[in-house]
């Protein structure tokens, strides 16, 4: 937890912008349901309890069961919870009272739960706006639909609230948004904690990728690594043997010499802020040529796009120009044929690497993804693009300083997608086919991942070193371990 100055200044600079937004006098309450313990398999067997984001970020309560109401009109902040019985104390040992966890984050008032329904009631009742945040959890989907009367379908819609209708707060989401999207000084540091815990992690999987070794194995001696220094992990672990499944969860593999291990793993701190970052490292301790090849070209995109991300440039234009690159070196394989930014237009990066260059990344790792991809994401004017790949975008904002993003760029070779864009003739006569289908069905996939937090002057990478990357130092680190 911070002290309490970051969440006084948090909520004022909140109530500062709902209030620049909507009616004077009328604007109504911001309500917001913090996360109870969700039960894994039976209630009282919990998963690891975890806070709602913005929950954390405006009151800093990292405990279940509360809930806050920040009055859009008066200025008056509430915290709720229920304070623990002896019940609660024979299981838990004594707490502190709500009323002292509601000073240690500067609230002057706290109440009982059921004050928090009640509240809200007479709120309604007096035809006052609510405002609430689209919720995730299937519970605060629930108790919002129940407090507000809002339909659990439209809890996660969002719009204005000037339309009366009750749906998520489209002035709400925006303000939440503008505020976290820009780091402060205390919260880098706190992600810069969050990528040396990470740094530390991808360090011992390296290690462990040894020939025999079950991807398990590798697996649990990496988590253990953040689980002893932090949190936990950030995202479920992503190491596989077949990068070219980006989301691959399965880790029952055994390290094959040849292949490539694919590693995508973040740590979150015990303040909850995340890091992210992938790597890919050959199974034997040396690439082969063809797998240099192809490694060359994504390592180059990684660092194009760290030498282009810097104030007044939009993520967008990073990911075209990485698109770009991609598709040079992917010619130079003879894997494309014809002009590279013909081939960016038509699309064809896509089909290597049908993901973003990036995402937002801070309490969340894909940072408040739940309030709408789009909304976090995109400037106003901005469109997604239908394309593949590109239309995967989670980042296109023009940058600013303070914006903590991914750069994440990799090259796959999917052969379902491969026949399927063959079979539909898309990319003719620009993708060879042939040879792919001839050299690189059985390649996987590559991707390189650091976390940039954008500067006055450019983008740092952040946490205290690189991890190794470039192909000569990641040989030579997997020979001396
Ligand atoms: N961990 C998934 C990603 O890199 O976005
Ligand atoms: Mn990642
Ligand atoms: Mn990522």
């Amino acid at each position: 937890m911070f002290g309490k100055e970051v969440y006084r200044r948090r909520r004022a600079g909140l109530l500062g912008r709902m209030a620049a937004e909507l009616p004077s006098g009328k604007a109504g309450i911001a309500i917001f349901i913090g996360n109870t313990e969700a039960p894994q398999n039976y209630r009282g067997n919990d998963y690891k309890f975890r806070q709602e984001s913005s929950f954390l970020y405006y009151w800093g309560i990292d405990e279940p069961g509360f809930a806050a109401l920040l009055d859009l009109d008066s200025g008056e902040e509430v915290l709720y919870g229920d304070d623990v019985e002896i019940g609660d104390i024979i299981w838990m040992g004594p707490q502190p009272s709500v009323a002292s966890k509601a000073a240690a984050v500067g609230v002057d008032r706290s109440a009982p739960s059921a004050e928090f329904d009640r509240m809200v009631s007479t709120a309604r009742a007096q035809g006052r706006a609510i405002h609430f945040l689209p919720a995730s959890r299937y519970y605060n989907v629930l108790k919002t639909s129940s407090l507000t009367g809002c339909p659990p379908e439209d809890v996660r819609k969002v719009a204005s609230v000037s339309d009366g209708a009750p749906h998520a707060s489209l002035e709400f989401v925006n303000a939440v948004i503008a505020m976290r999207l820009v780091k402060e000084e205390c919260e880098i540091e706190e992600i810069d904690k969050a990528c040396e815990i990470g740094y530390l992690m991808h360090t011992e999987a390296r290690r462990g990728c040894k020939a025999g070794v079950r991807e398990q194995e590798i697996v649990g001696r990496m988590e253990g690594v953040t689980i002893s220094k932090g949190w936990g992990v950030s995202f479920t672990t992503i190491l596989s043997q077949h990068g070219e499944t980006l989301h691959n969860h399965r880790h029952d593999g055994i390290i094959t010499p040849g292949k490539l291990l694919l590693i995508d793993a973040g740590a979150e701190s015990n303040t909850h802020y995340a890091s992210d970052f992938t790597r890919t490292v050959p199974c034997s301790g040396k690439f082969s040529p063809r797998q240099r090849d192809v490694y060359d070209i994504v390592v180059a995109c990684n660092d194009l796009a760290y030498g282009l991300a810097r104030p007044g440039v939009t993520y967008r234009e990073v990911h075209l120009a990485v698109a770009a690159r991609m598709l040079e070196g992917l010619k130079s394989l003879d894997l494309v044929r014809g002009d590279v930014q013909d081939m960016v237009a038509e699309g064809i990066a896509g089909m290597f690497m049908p993901h973003g260059l990036g995402h937002n990344m801070g309490i969340d790792v894909h940072d408040m993804e739940d309030l709408g991809e789009d909304l976090v994401g995109y400037d106003p004017g901005q469109t997604r693009s239908p394309q593949l790949g590109l239309g995967s975008l989670r980042m296109a904002r023009k940058l600013v300083p303070g914006h903590v993003i991914t750069d994440e760029p990799g090259i796959y070779f999917i052969p379902a997608l491969i026949a399927k864009w063959k079979a539909e003739g898309s990319g003719k006569g620009f993708i060879n086919y042939q040879k792919l289908e001839a050299e690189y069905l059985d390649f996987g996939g590559i991707r390189l991942e650091d976390d940039l937090l954008i500067t006055k002057e450019g983008c740092r990478r952040l946490g205290p070193h690189r991890l190794p990357i470039y192909p000569d130092e990641v040989e030579a680190a997997m020979a001396s371990e």
